[in-house]
């Protein structure tokens, strides 16, 4: 009996296949995929903001550099990611337009206010090393060009993961006071990144079938406990205590149980409701105006070039 498109596709999926762009594939993966990866473009592209604030006053010239890096990194990696959007066929204005309007989401943890520059290091330390994390299974993803597009990204992460770890070393063997900055960035940034990973499996209306589709290749729960497994033992290294009283290592399974997450939060923040959220709009869709002018000038560079080569082609 002759399978169905359906059926052929899922088989190729059970076989660990990769889909590229011209295969075919059902409207609603093509559609979660757009949805996950033009909003993971966009958490890369608002996640420049709260970390370049700080460029102008980083507490030396090395650390401006690596800061200058790290931002500069984030921004390549959007456009990677809005690059393998487009393969599915969506276009780069319409995602932009959904960011500006406020319509697509982005990740949680960029609503968040940078108020010193231990800030930077626990950015470093806990987003990115949550985001490698979450991103270096997206690696074995089933689509082609996200799992392309995150190995590079993935290389890149590493990088800031290790310099936001040796800000936080830094200011825990420093002073008193440079200690207790390092402590406040980690009581105010801790929970927000547990967050990252999403809501718990059972409230996750898109886990079961992503991982169906081998999109997701462990589920939200799962990477949040291997992130808090892995980043508990760095705190004690640091000597700065995790805000939270009911965490406890189970001697038997060798997991950290943890507190409950403030899902009211969650969701307030996601909705657009967190401390920042308005800025974070304000700033891109100031900065997408700012920059319609090397737009233009691309676009007209590009079609002039485009002409000559016609010309000569004719003549
Ligand atoms: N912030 C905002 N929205 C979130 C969220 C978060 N932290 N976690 C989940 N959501 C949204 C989902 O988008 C979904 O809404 P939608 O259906 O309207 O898109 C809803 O909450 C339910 O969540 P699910 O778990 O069912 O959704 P997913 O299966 O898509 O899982 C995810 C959420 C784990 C974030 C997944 O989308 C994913 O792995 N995305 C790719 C990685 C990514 O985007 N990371 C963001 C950080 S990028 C970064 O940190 C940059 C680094 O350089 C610092």
């Amino acid at each position: 009996m002759e399978l169905s498109l359906e059926q052929k596709f899922q088989e190729k999926i059970d076989r660990d296949e990769r889909i590229e762009p011209r295969d075919w594939m059902p409207d609603s993966y093509r559609k979660t995929l757009v949805r996950q990866i033009s909003q993971h473009a966009h958490s890369e592209l608002v996640g420049m903001l709260p970390e370049g604030n700080w460029i102008s006053r980083a507490p030396s010239l090395r650390r401006k550099l690596g800061l200058m890096a790290k931002v500069q990194d984030e921004a390549g990696h959007g456009l990677y990611l809005y690059s393998a959007a487009e393969t599915l066929g969506v276009e780069r204005d319409t995602m932009f337009d959904q960011l500006h309007s406020g319509k697509a989401k982005y990740s949680s943890i960029f609503n968040y206010p940078t108020l010193t520059w231990a800030d930077i290091g626990a950015i470093g330390w806990l987003v990115d090393g949550a985001a490698i994390m979450n991103q270096v299974p997206l690696c074995r993803c089933s689509y082609g060009p996200y799992a392309r597009a995150m190995v590079r990204v993935c290389k890149e992460e590493s990088f800031h993961q290790r310099q936001g770890f040796e800000i936080m070393l830094t200011l825990c063997q420093g002073t008193p006071e440079q200690k207790a900055m390092a402590q406040d960035a980690l009581n105010r940034w801790w929970w927000p990144s547990l967050m990252m990973f999403g809501p718990n499996d059972a409230e996750s209306p898109n886990t079961k079938q992503s991982m169906a589709w081998n999109i997701k290749r462990f589920s939200n729960d799962e990477l949040r406990q291997r992130f808090v497994d892995m980043t508990v033992p760095q705190a004690e290294l640091l000597g700065i205590k995790i805000p939270d009283p009911d965490l406890k290592l189970n001697e038997e399974t060798g997991n950290y149980h943890f507190g409950a997450i403030n899902w009211d939060e969650f969701w307030q923040v996601v909705k657009g409701h967190g401390p920042c959220n308005k800025d974070r709009l304000a700033a891109r869709v100031k900065a997408h105006e700012e920059g319609a002018w090397v737009r233009e000038a691309a676009m007209a560079y590009a079609e002039k070039q485009e002409n000559r080569l016609n010309k000569a082609k004719t003549a």
